[in-house]
């Protein structure tokens, strides 16, 4: 037996024919703007992704490129400069941020109705809260993905390797709002093989590749790779790696995302949703106060 493969580059298609459509029925274009700090090579293709995507969709996209010594209060007049843009729906500050910008003070300082990363403090208790638009966008396309094989996940064991902010934390939110038992890894678990043996889900979102072996999977489990690390591929180019053993995994397995290929079409698709939403709901707002 080996796993079925879940696609997430045609769910990602799917989701952004959605977001197309929608925006062709709108008096004006969404705006988009992500702010970019430094040069790491890895985020630089990210936001040019990014970009294109949102222009794909129909929006109005901007790209704010600033040094990687610029400082943190240079990266907060940017934020205040686009939250008080009318014509700006969503903010995306790329992460990581170099040393000596502190992230959360950054994240705090977007206006939550404009934070299509769903990271301010405001969405991220909404979303503890079970409640909340503006969800993290890997997270939300993990939860779309598994949805895709196991559209009831209620009673099921999930376990999600990594606690960060960005990733683990709110997955976890996520697959606890969809009625499924959650235990959250980390890296001073004991025994990771023992809890995973367990779960019928796994969601790995650590960075290291090949952590989760082949036999840490239950039989048929659904396993999420958000891992994509880039490793030299001995030519002078880099592969994307995972987190997964994906070549032991595939044959436990009930499904599985591949990497490249699996979540990150998904977390740029969530993206033009989260902005599409910060659209609507602004506009909402401003003719409910008219
Ligand atoms: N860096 C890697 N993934 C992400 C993401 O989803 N949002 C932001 N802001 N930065 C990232």
């Amino acid at each position: 037996m080996t796993a079925e493969l879940i696609d997430g580059k045609r769910i990602a298609k799917e989701v952004l024919e959605g977001v197309r459509a929608e925006t062709a029925r709108l008096p004006s274009a969404p705006g988009l703007a992500v702010i970019i700090v430094g040069d790491d090579p890895a985020s630089h293709v990210y936001v040019r992704t990014k970009e294109r995507t949102a222009k794909g969709v129909g929006f109005h996209t901007e790209k704010i490129e600033l040094p990687a010594d610029c400082g943190e209060a240079r990266v907060l007049e940017e934020v205040a400069k686009l939250n008080a843009r009318d014509d700006i729906d969503g903010i995306l500050v790329q992460l990581p941020l170099p040393p000596g910008i502190n992230t959360l003070r950054v994240m705090a300082a977007v206006d939550p109705a404009k934070d299509v990363d769903g990271l301010h403090a405001l969405n991220a208790g909404m979303l503890s809260q079970g409640s909340g638009d503006l969800i993290p966008c890997t997270p939300m396309g993990c939860l779309l993905l598994i949805k895709s094989v196991i559209p009831d996940l209620t009673g099921m064991h999930a376990v999600v390797i990594g606690a960060s902010n960005i990733v683990g934390k709110p997955m976890a939110a996520l697959l606890l709002g969809e009625n499924a038992t959650v235990t959250q890894c980390h890296i001073h678990t004991r025994d990771i093989r023992f809890v995973c043996r367990g779960a019928d889900i796994v969601v790995s979102a650590v960075g290291k590749p090949g952590l989760v072996k082949g036999d840490w999977i239950k039989p048929r489990a659904v396993v999420i790779d958000v891992g994509t690390t880039r490793v030299p591929d001995g030519k002078g180019g880099y592969t994307l790696k995972g987190d997964v053993e994906f070549d032991e995994a595939v044959k436990v397995a009930g499904a599985i995302t591949p990497v490249p290929g699996g979540v990150g079409p998904m977390t740029i698709a969530c993206l033009m949703e989260n902005t599409l939403a910060a659209y609507m709901a602004r506009r909402e707002r401003a003719a409910a106060a008219a």
